[in-house]
């Protein structure tokens, strides 16, 4: 399974790239305005820290728009992608994006069928969000196992980015339903590393080693 980082923030994005964990990077309007820095700026800055996708969304509502913004964003640097909103507008504008090789990610998928109209448009990816379908009372991760179903059922090649991801057990479970990626908050990230039983292990091998004569 791929890593993206689901942030825009420079310094996590560099603190976690350290590790090697980095495959790529999905930010959003709301991602990008808490940062309060100009958006082409830092996406620029993120493509040249990451080697994988980055993904960058278009504001704009209408094809014209949203290709005419797609269109910009693709120029911006080669690693970039760009993100479009699941409407009938964004899966006209994927089409033509793709026949043009410009690489999408369709953003805010919420059942099989938005997945597999945006794979057929020619989607590179495809986001389904499963925290908040869980907000919704239902199972973002049986989304995730159907649609990945479904893809293959069909040859269909876009990968499945598991989006707002909350929760370790989202990770591990998208992971099992064969999601290609999981693109995680920074906040979370530490979590997935970390285990109490790790630390009280590390406390205990300390204790006992203060225990042997000999050290050298
Ligand atoms: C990723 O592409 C999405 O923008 C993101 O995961 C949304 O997460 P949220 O529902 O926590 O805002």
């Amino acid at each position: 399974m791929e890593f993206f980082l689901d942030t825009a923030n420079i310094e996590e994005i560099k603190r976690i790239n350290r590790l090697g964990l980095v495959d790529g990077v999905t930010t959003n309007p709301s991602i990008i305005a808490k940062e309060g820095r100009d958006f082409k700026e830092v996406i620029k800055e993120i493509c040249s820290i990451v080697d994988g996708p980055v993904s960058a969304e278009v504001i704009g509502l209408t094809v014209d728009e949203m290709v005419q913004e797609a269109r910009d964003i693709a120029t911006w640097a080669s690693n970039v992608v760009v993100k479009i909103p699941m409407t009938e507008a964004g899966l006209e504008a994927v089409n033509i994006l793709s026949s043009e090789g410009i690489k999408t990610n369709v953003t805010l998928i919420f059942s099989v069928a938005q997945g597999l109209m945006a794979a057929k448009a020619g989607a590179t990816y495809v986001s389904p969000f499963v925290g908040r379908i869980d907000d919704m009372g239902e199972d973002g991760i049986e989304l995730i196992g159907n649609l990945n179903k479904t893809l293959n059922n069909y040859g269909l090649e876009s990968k499945i980015i598991t989006a707002s991801v909350r929760t370790i057990g989202h990770l591990e479970q998208a992971a099992v339903a064969g999601a290609h990626i999981a693109t995680i908050p920074g906040a979370l990230l530490p979590k997935l590393w970390s285990h109490p039983l790790t630390d009280i292990g590390i406390q205990k091998f300390l204790e006992d080693w203060e225990k042997v004569p000999q050290k050298n």
